[in-house]
């Protein structure tokens, strides 16, 4: 679903990502780790085609990046590691708002927003300026805008963090739930005991360059534990 194609991206001298080479299989759920500034974040904003690769291209379902960003972005819900809201609308207002961005039917539009606000436990702040949420509240309803237009894939920043013990498990579970839909998930995190119990696949980054790639379930046979991978390859 994604395929990455030998990206490397330079910052001046210093090159945050390395020659990258990775497979990202249709229907997966895969947790891309690496220590704080291996690259993850540079790597995912190129997927996203934010920011351009120094050389090496990337494809998403089929379709490669630089040749249609517009394109990508309508296949594809990405939460980045620092979310943005509009403070001044509510929460219901905001993914009314993300709704009409994505054209989505005025007739399914309130049935999707009312279904969104309950799965993400906004109901009760519906009608609260987003300015005033919480933290694990304001990374709630940007999950909640990701979603509207049901995109094929999913990039997620650091999803988990910041999110409370409910909550996280709480988002856990929609994403599983959408990964048994058929959805293909690709995430950055540093919570290693909630990666291993939901990936079917694993990258560990390092200084920019792929240490690893494989099932989790091959990674745990060769490491014993995903932890233990962690700390041996990076
Ligand atoms: N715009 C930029 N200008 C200069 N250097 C940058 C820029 N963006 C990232 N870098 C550098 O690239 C490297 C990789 O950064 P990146 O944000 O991709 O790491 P990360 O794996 O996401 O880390 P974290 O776990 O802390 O989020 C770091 O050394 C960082 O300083
Ligand atoms: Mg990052």
């Amino acid at each position: 679903m994604i395929e990455i194609n030998h990206l490397t991206r330079k910052f001046n001298e210093h090159i945050a990502v390395d020659d990258l080479c990775l497979d990202i299989p249709d229907g997966s759920m895969f947790g891309f780790l690496g220590a704080n500034g291996a690259g993850k974040t540079t790597t995912l904003k190129m997927i996203m085609g934010l920011l351009q690769p120094t050389s090496g291209f990337v494809s998403v379902d089929g379709l490669k990046v630089s040749d249609d960003p517009t394109a990508i972005k309508a296949k594809v819900g990405y939460l980045p590691d620092e979310v943005f809201l509009y403070d001044y609308l509510t929460g219901r207002q905001f993914l009314e708002f993300v709704a009409d961005v994505y054209n989505i039917d005025s007739s399914k539009k309130e049935e999707k927003i009312n279904s969104l606000l309950e799965s993400f436990g906004l109901v009760e702040a519906a009608n609260d300026y987003a300015g005033n949420y919480s933290f694990g509240m304001k990374k709630k309803l940007a999950l909640a805008g990701i979603v509207v237009h049901e995109p094929k894939v999913l990039i997620l920043d650091e999803p988990f963090n910041g999110l409370d013990p409910q909550a996280t498990r709480d988002f856990k579970n929609m994403l599983k739930k959408m990964s048994d839909e058929g959805t293909t998930v690709l995430f950055s995190s540093h919570v290693l005991e909630v990666v291993e119990k939901i990936v079917t696949h694993v990258g560990i980054i390092n200084k920019g360059k792929l240490m690893t790639c494989d099932s989790i379930k091959n990674i745990i046979n060769k490491y014993k534990s995903l932890e233990k991978a962690f700390f041996e390859l990076t």
